[in-house]
């Protein structure tokens, strides 16, 4: 028979609370990083919903993990406790932002609280490696049982009981989030361009304005093909771009559709359609999506803004907006497959 103590030893308390941890941390990770990567609503409303049940399981475990880490501190000091208490702040600021735009979403501040939870988030990410390389917990056999199944599904039905109410009381009190998408977005500049927020993603910014005057390059089959972009721009369409950054707005934009724009027939080789900016920004495009493309060249009637992609911006109704690349100089047909590119831009 087993004594308590060796029991003890066996069995620290706190190892399953630290493997919970864990294991919701890196389903957050997951869940946000798809609900940006997805555009199309309800798809990623409900990817949304999950990352916000996962995240407030993990305020739920505050209780039993302070139990931890009052036992920790108590410990003679040791090499990595900065780093389990800075991952203490940075998990608070991650919750409490993302908290923030869930019920607020983005009223006036300079940056976004999508946009604090987001960097908060990816500093945790080499915290609570450096935390687990002090402090790792194996897990064993004996977790998947019966009462393991149970505790994490205490923890699920916890989490999704928060993700409610976080937007009950949202909703029932009108708060502004109250009508944000199902992405956590909240509605800036519909029908107004000169209140749509100029953002774009954290490696570029606006070029100068007298350097965006540059002719449009298309090229198919590594040959240029003489396009007239302004006698051609009778296309319209009202859009819905919805920001990772937490904002959307519609608006009417006009300009030519990129299947109109191309030469037919295409190349049979021809796989996906690259948009580049003059900044060197690019995302590709499977090639069947030519006609629900737009290259605009005015937005509500008037040309573009600098910040909004003058002279010519790519429209991509159903993805998120860091694929409407702006100030675009060139689209190019290529017979590489719009898949082989990094899911989130690195230039
Ligand atoms: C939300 C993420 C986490 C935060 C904020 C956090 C924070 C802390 C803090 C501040 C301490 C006390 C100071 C110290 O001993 O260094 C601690 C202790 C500890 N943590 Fe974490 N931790 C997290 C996740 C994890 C994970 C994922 C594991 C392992 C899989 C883990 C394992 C431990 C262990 C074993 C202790 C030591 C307890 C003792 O010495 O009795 N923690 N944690
Ligand atoms: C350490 C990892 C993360 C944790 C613990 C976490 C936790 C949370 C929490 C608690 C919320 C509030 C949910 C609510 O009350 O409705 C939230 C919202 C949100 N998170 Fe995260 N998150 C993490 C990483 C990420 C990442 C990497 C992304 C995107 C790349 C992301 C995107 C979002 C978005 C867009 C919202 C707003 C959703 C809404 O308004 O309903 N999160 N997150």
């Amino acid at each position: 028979m087993t004594s308590a103590a060796s029991w003890h030893r066996q069995h620290p308390p706190g190892r399953r609370t630290n493997l919970a941890l864990l294991a919701l941390i890196a389903l957050a990770f997951l869940t946000g990083t798809v609900s940006f990567a997805v555009g199309s609503t309800p798809a990623t409303t409900a990817v949304t919903f999950v990352h916000a049940a996962v995240g407030l399981a993990l305020v739920l475990l505050v209780p039993w993990k302070s139990v931890i880490v009052r036992r920790g501190l108590r410990r003679p000091m040791h090499a990595g406790r900065a780093a389990g208490i800075t991952l203490v702040a940075l998990v608070a600021v991650t919750v409490a932002a993302g908290v923030g735009q869930a019920v607020l979403g983005w009223t006036a501040t300079a940056v976004t609280p999508v946009q604090v939870h987001v960097a908060a988030a990816l500093l945790v990410v080499p915290l609570l490696v450096a935390h687990m390389v002090t402090h790792w917990q194996r897990p064993r056999r004996a977790d998947v049982s019966r009462r393991g199944f149970l505790a994490a599904g205490l923890i699920a039905a916890g989490g999704v009981a928060s993700a409610l109410a976080v937007q009950g009381v949202t909703r029932g009190l009108g708060l502004p989030a109250a009508r944000a998408r199902g992405t956590g977005s909240t509605e800036r500049g519909s029908f107004s361009p000169e209140l749509m927020p100029v953002t774009q993603w954290f490696t570029d910014e606006v070029p100068p304005l007298e350097s965006l005057d540059v002719p449009l390059r298309v090229v198919v089959d590594g040959r240029a093909v003489a396009v007239d972009l302004q006698r051609d721009a009778t296309d319209a369409i009202e859009a819905l771009l919805d920001c990772t950054g937490g904002w959307y707005a519609t608006q009417r934009w006009r300009g030519v559709r990129l299947d109109r724009l191309l030469p037919v027939p295409l190349p049979p080789a021809a796989r996906s359609i690259e948009v580049v900016s003059i900044t060197g920004y690019r995302r590709r495009f499977p090639i069947d999506d030519a006609s629900t493309l737009l290259l605009a060249t005015t937005v509500e009637g008037r040309p573009l803004s600098p910040g909004h992609g003058f002279p010519r911006r790519l429209v991509a109704p159903g993805r998120r907006g860091f694929w409407w690349v702006k100030w675009v100089v060139a689209v190019e047909v290529t017979d590489r497959p719009a898949l082989l590119q990094p899911p989130f831009p690195l230039q």
